[in-house]
């Protein structure tokens, strides 16, 4: 397995919706085992393919850390099939080093999904499972976190990163 870069965003792969992956084959198996790496290297809970430039509908996700073997999850082609409740709370992004702030989101999320061999499969999340499905399948569409905020804050997280460009700071 090998560490993956994970881009920032600024990144046009980010803007990007992924392709339907249509082949389950070694080559895909090799990507969600580096890309599931590369996340517990960085210390996130979820990434999805566009982070490491590959615009297609995949992503890993694991919010026990690697504690739980039960949360390690692939997700190829997520569908979000129903959503419940609402939650507020601080995001982070892989993408987006040093930067987090509040983003509402579903309580509950149920997903259906393709696993690497290509086999159907729904799972049901709640709370931070919920958010980190949420946040993912959005990076599928082509969607990060400061689409889903305030213009307001949108503006002003926008200026911090551009502050951070000139420092040479966010490469
Ligand atoms: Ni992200």
């Amino acid at each position: 397995m090998a560490l993956l870069e994970i881009v920032k965003y600024g990144d046009p792969v980010l803007d990007t919706p992924g392709e339907v992956v249509t082949e389950f084959d070694e080559s895909l198996k090799k990507l969600v085992g580096d890309m599931f790496e590369t996340m517990y290297e960085a210390r996130g809970v979820g990434l999805a393919a566009p982070q490491v430039g590959v615009s297609k509908r995949l992503f890993v996700m694991d919010c026990s850390g690697g504690h739980d073997p039960s949360a390690r999850v692939a997700l190829v082609n997520p569908v979000v099939l129903n959503v419940e409740g609402d939650q507020t709370g601080d995001e982070g992004c892989l993408s987006f080093p040093g930067i987090f702030f509040a983003v509402k989101r579903s309580l509950r999320a149920v997903v259906r999904a393709q696993d690497v061999r290509g086999e159907e499969f729904e799972f049901d999340g709640l709370e931070l499972e919920a958010r980190c499905m949420l946040h993912e399948t959005d990076h599928c569409d082509g969607i990060v976190f400061l689409d889903r905020t305030t213009a307001l804050k949108r503006e002003m997280v926008r200026r911090k990163i551009r502050r951070l460009e000139k420092q040479g700071r966010w490469v």
